[in-house]
This record gives C-alpha cells, sequence and structure tokens, in this order.
C-alpha cells in the first residue's frame, strides 16, 4: 500500500522539473503523424485524425495550466487541400464537430480561441464554426489557442508584402519608411509574440510551410512521437528540453552566462 502511496506519477514528476519563472511564452506545434498512427492500428487514415483530437485536448490543457500564453496548432495547411477528397472532406467535418464540442471547455478553461491563415476559402459550415468559436471566447484570457488553418506561410507573406505595397499606391507610406514592425503588422499573427519553441511529432524535420517569418530564432524540437499518441508528459518534455538550451541571439556564449 505504501509503496503505492509514494509512487511518482511521471507526468507529475517531469512537470516538477519545468521552471516556471522561463516558460516559453508562445509554443507552435506541427500536429504530424495521425496517418502513420491510424496504419498502425490497421484502420483508415480518418480514424488517426479522430485520436489526434485527445492529444489537442490534453495538450491545450496542459498549456493553460502551466501559463503559456500562446498555443499555435497547424491543423490544416494549404497544401493539404491535395489530399483525396474523403480525406478533406473527413477532416474539415471534424473540425465543425471539435469546435462545436469544444467550444465549452475552452471557455471553462477560460482560453480564447483565436486563427490564422486563408480562412475565408474554408469550406462554409468550418468557416461558421470557426467564426463562432472565435466570437464566444473571445473575453477569455488566461491563454490563446490560436488554429493555423488554410494556411501557408509564403501565402502569408505575400499577403503581408501585398498590403504594403497597397499603403505605398495610396501614398499611405513611404517605401523607404518601411521598418520589420510594418510588415509584422500585416501578418496573420500581428499582435501574437512570435513563438519561443516549435515541436514537430513524427519523427519529419521540416516545416511545411509553416510560420516562416516568426520562426525565425525559434527553438525546434523533433520527436518520433505520432500526434495522437501525444500527451502532458510529451510537451512538458519538450519544454524541460527547450529551458536547457541557451538561447544566444548572435551573442557569445560568454556574453549570456554574465549576463
Ligand atoms: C497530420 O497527420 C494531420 C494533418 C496534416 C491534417 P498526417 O495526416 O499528416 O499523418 P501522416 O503524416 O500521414 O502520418
Ligand atoms: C503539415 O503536415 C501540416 C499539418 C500538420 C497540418 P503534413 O503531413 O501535411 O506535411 P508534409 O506534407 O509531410 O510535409
Ligand atoms: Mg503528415
Amino acid at each position: 500500500m505504501l509503496t503505492g502511496i509514494l509512487q511518482v506519477d511521471p507526468t507529475e514528476a517531469l512537470r516538477e522539473k519545468i521552471d516556471s519563472s522561463r516558460l516559453p511564452r508562445h509554443i507552435a506545434i506541427i500536429m504530424d503523424g495521425n496517418g502513420r498512427w491510424a496504419k498502425k492500428h490497421g484502420k483508415a487514415r480518418v480514424f488517426g485524425h479522430r485520436h489526434g483530437v485527445s492529444a489537442v485536448r490534453e495538450t491545450t490543457e496542459a498549456a493553460a495550466e502551466l501559463g503559456v500564453e500562446y498555443l499555435t496548432l497547424y491543423a490544416f495547411s494549404t497544401e493539404n487541400w491535395n489530399r483525396p477528397a474523403f480525406e478533406v472532406n473527413a477532416l474539415m467535418t471534424l473540425l465543425v464537430d471539435t469546435l462545436g464540442k469544444e467550444i465549452q471547455t475552452l471557455n471553462k478553461n477560460n482560453i480564447r480561441l483565436k486563427a490564422i491563415g486563408n480562412l475565408s476559402k474554408l469550406p462554409s459550415r468550418t468557416y461558421s464554426a470557426l467564426m463562432k468559436g472565435i466570437e464566444q471566447t473571445k473575453n477569455n484570457d488566461r491563454m490563446t489557442l490560436v488554429l493555423a488553418l488554410n494556411y501557408s506561410a509564403k501565402w502569408e507573406i505575400v499577403n503581408a508584402a501585398k498590403n504594403l505595397a497597397t499603403q505605398v499606391a495610396e501614398e499611405k507610406i513611404n517605401p523607404e519608411d518601411i521598418q520589420e514592425s510594418h510588415f509584422v503588422n500585416e501578418l496573420n499573427t500581428a499582435g501574437i509574440p512570435d513563438p519561443e519553441l516549435l515541436v514537430r511529432t513524427s519523427g519529419e524535420n521540416r516545416l511545411s510551410n509553416f510560420l516562416l517569418w516568426q520562426l525565425a530564432y525559434a527553438e525546434f524540437y523533433f520527436t518520433d512521437t505520432l500526434w495522437p499518441d501525444f500527451r502532458k508528459a510529451n510537451l512538458f518534455q519538450a519544454i524541460i528540453d527547450f529551458q536547457n538550451r541557451e538561447r544566444r541571439f548572435g551573442k557569445t556564449s560568454e556574453q549570456i552566462t554574465s549576463a
């Protein structure tokens, strides 16, 4: 009995290793490996996407509990339209169902929903569910959950360039006065700090057109875990890894340690 009581929960043991004063303010995640997870279980790809929802729930809850301010999840890339229509439709329906079910949980946990990407090109049912979720959670202030949907970093950057070009044409700004901050204000992520930590699951080591501008100085954490298997402990491990790195921002190690 006594040993049972004294046994440490491995997830809690990891949580205790995290220095809460040095948390990344913003974590971005490329949720990958749903298809391979389904295959491993002898099921159709869509089964993997459905199981990915529990990983989303756990990760969101864990990030909010820790005090992370922003969590961005890559849910659907512009390139994902190239998948079989059946899978695309299943993903869009899953989004509508999940948003419908989870808004209450977001409100209970005081989490605000936002979205980035070319949202107007989403199917109308998905778009409406998303807008409803954003509207119903807009006053929450514990954490912001950002869904990247029909997202392409190159599209976002071109869009920002177009907006600035329009401002120049309308003589609202001189080209020589354009600063980094003007560009940042035209990105979908305007007002959101850049992610300090990027996580990608399923063993793939690439960005797949995700947040190319915003990840300029992020720490990258790659894990072989497939997204549907991702749990609180996996997020904690990523944060521990992040906290053990030395972020130099171009300086020398000596400059950092003597500061
Ligand atoms: C990630 O899992 C989910 C989306 C891209 C929507 P995948 O569906 O890419 O899974 P794999 O990479 O085929 O295993
Ligand atoms: C990236 O995953 C997009 C999302 C996670 C939504 P993919 O599985 O689509 O990426 P690639 O095609 O393998 O690079
Ligand atoms: Mg994939």
